[in-house]
C-alpha cells in the first residue's frame, strides 16, 4: 500500500483501549503506534512493555513502538518479548546506533530510527539496510496535541533524497501535529507513514471518522499527483 496510517494510543481512552484498537482495525489503520516516554529524554512519562503486551492481545495490527527513552538498548529485549513488531529509537539517545540497530534486528523486530526536529539525518547514509523506517519528528517529542513544525517539510525532502541516493527502501514516517490539513504537504515531501494521536482519538466524530478524514485527505493528494 502506498500510504500507512498509524494511530498513536497516547491520546486514546486507556480505560477502553481494547475497543479503541478494534475501531482502528476496522477503520483500516495499518499499525498501532505506542509512545514510550521515560521522563528523562522527554519530560513526560507514559508506557512500558506491559501496555505493548496488552495491545498484542487486543489487535492483530503490527505494534510500532516509539522509544523516547535514554539507553534504549537496555530495554529492547523486553519490548520485543512483549510483542513489538517495529522498534524505533531516537538518534539522540544512541551513541552506538549501528550496534543498537543490529540488536533490534537480531530480536527479529523491524528497526526504525527517529530524529528530533533539530537533528540532521546525514548519519543514515552509513547505515543502509540496517533500518526499515525513518521517523521524522514533526513536533518536539513528549506530548500529543502540538502544532506541526512546517520547517520539517524540507527535512522530509532531504531525507527522501538521501534514501534515494543510498538506494534505501525504508519508509519515511512522520509524527506530531498530523491532521487533515498537514498530511498532504507531508505526503508531497515524501512521507508515507502517518502517525496521529489527537486527529484520531480526539476527533469529535470518533475514531473511525478521524481515520476516514485522514485517508480522504491522502486520497485527494494522490489524485492530484
Ligand atoms: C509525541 C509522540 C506522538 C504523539 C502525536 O512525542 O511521539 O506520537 O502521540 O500526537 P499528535 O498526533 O496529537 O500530535
Ligand atoms: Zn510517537
Amino acid at each position: 500500500m502506498d500510504t500507512l496510517i498509524s494511530p498513536s494510543i497516547l491520546s486514546a481512552d486507556l480505560l477502553h483501549l481494547e475497543q479503541a484498537l478494534q475501531e482502528c482495525e476496522s477503520a483500516g489503520a495499518d499499525k498501532i503506534h505506542i509512545d514510550v516516554m521515560d521522563g528523562r529524554f522527554v519530560p513526560n512519562i507514559t508506557f512500558g512493555p506491559n501496555i505493548v503486551r496488552a495491545c498484542k492481545r487486543a489487535t492483530k495490527l503490527p505494534l510500532d513502538v516509539h522509544l523516547m527513552i535514554v539507553e534504549p538498548e537496555k530495554h529492547l529485549e523486553a519490548f520485543a518479548e512483549a510483542g513489538a513488531d517495529i522498534i524505533t529509537v531516537h538518534y539522540e539517545t544512541c551513541p552506538h546506533l549501528h550496534r543498537t540497530l543490529q540488536q533490534i534486528r537480531s530480536l527479529e523486530v523491524h528497526p526504525g530510527v527517529t530524529f528530533n526536529p533539530a537533528t540532521p539525518v546525514e548519519g543514515l547514509r552509513y547505515l543502509n539496510g540496517m533500518f526499515d523506517q525513518v521517523l521524522i519528528m514533526t513536533v518536539n517529542p513528549g506530548f500529543g496535541g502540538q502544532k506541526f513544525i512546517p520547517e520539517m517539510l524540507q527535512k522530509i525532502r532531504d531525507t527522501r533524497k538521501l534514501l534515494d541516493e543510498i538506494g534505501s527502501e525504508a519508509v519515511i514516517q512522520v509524527d506530531g501535529g498530523i491532521e487533515a490539513s498537514t498530511v498532504a504537504a507531508a505526503y508531497a515531501a515524501g512521507a508515507r507513514d502517518f502517525v496521529a494521536g489527537t486527529a484520531i482519538f480526539g476527533y469529535p466524530g470518533g475514531i473511525k471518522a478521524g481515520i476516514r478524514v485522514l485517508k480522504e485527505a491522502l486520497e485527494n493528494t494522490n489524485a492530484l499527483n
